[in-house]
C-alpha cells in the first residue's frame, strides 16, 4: 500500500497520461478515412468509356424515337416509362434491342433500325439509355 503514495507511481500516471494524450493528437492528425463503397462490379455495369460511346450512339441513332416516346417508346430519363421494363435483366433489354422485337407498346426495330451498329455499340447505348438518371 505504500506504493500509491510513492513518486515513482505519479510518475508511470503521468506517463500514461502524456502516451493518451500523444495518442489522442495522433488521431486526430490521421487523413479522414475515405470509405469505399464495396460493390461487386456486376457484367453489365457501364464503364464511362461505355458510356461515352453509349452516349454517341444514342444521340446519332436512339434520340429521334425515345428523347419524345415516337411511337410509343421508353422516353429517356422518364421513370414512369422504365420502371416496368428495368425489372427485366440489363443482358435482356440488351439482346431485345439488337434483335428488334414488338412488344406492347410498339415495334423497337432490330439495333434501332441501324444495322451497322455493332452488338458493342448496342450494348453502350442500352446501358447508357438504363444508367441515365430517371425522374
Ligand atoms: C423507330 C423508333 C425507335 C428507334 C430509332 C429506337 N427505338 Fe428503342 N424502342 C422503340 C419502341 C417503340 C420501343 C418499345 C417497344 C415496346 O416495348 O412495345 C423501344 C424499346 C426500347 C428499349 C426497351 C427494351 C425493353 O426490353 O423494354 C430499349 C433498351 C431500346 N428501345 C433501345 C434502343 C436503342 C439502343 C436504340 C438506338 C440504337 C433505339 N432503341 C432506337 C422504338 C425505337
Amino acid at each position: 500500500m505504500k506504493k500509491f503514495g510513492s513518486p515513482s507511481y505519479l510518475i508511470v500516471v503521468a506517463m500514461i497520461f502524456t502516451a493518451a494524450t500523444f495518442l489522442s493528437c495522433e488521431k486526430k492528425k490521421a487523413p479522414v478515412e475515405v470509405k469505399k463503397e464495396h460493390k461487386e462490379p456486376s457484367d453489365w455495369e457501364p464503364t464511362t468509356a461505355e458510356l461515352i460511346m453509349g452516349k454517341e450512339v444514342y444521340v446519332a441513332e436512339c434520340a429521334l424515337c425515345h428523347n419524345h416516346g415516337e411511337e410509343q417508346s421508353p422516353r429517356l430519363g422518364k421513370i414512369m416509362d422504365w420502371e416496368e421494363r428495368l425489372k427485366q435483366s440489363p443482358e435482356t433489354m440488351i439482346k431485345k434491342s439488337i434483335e428488334g422485337f414488338i412488344g406492347e407498346e410498339g415495334e423497337m426495330p432490330a439495333r434501332g433500325g441501324s444495322p451497322y451498329l455493332t452488338d458493342e455499340q448496342m450494348a453502350a447505348a442500352v446501358k447508357f439509355m438504363i444508367a441515365t438518371p430517371k425522374h
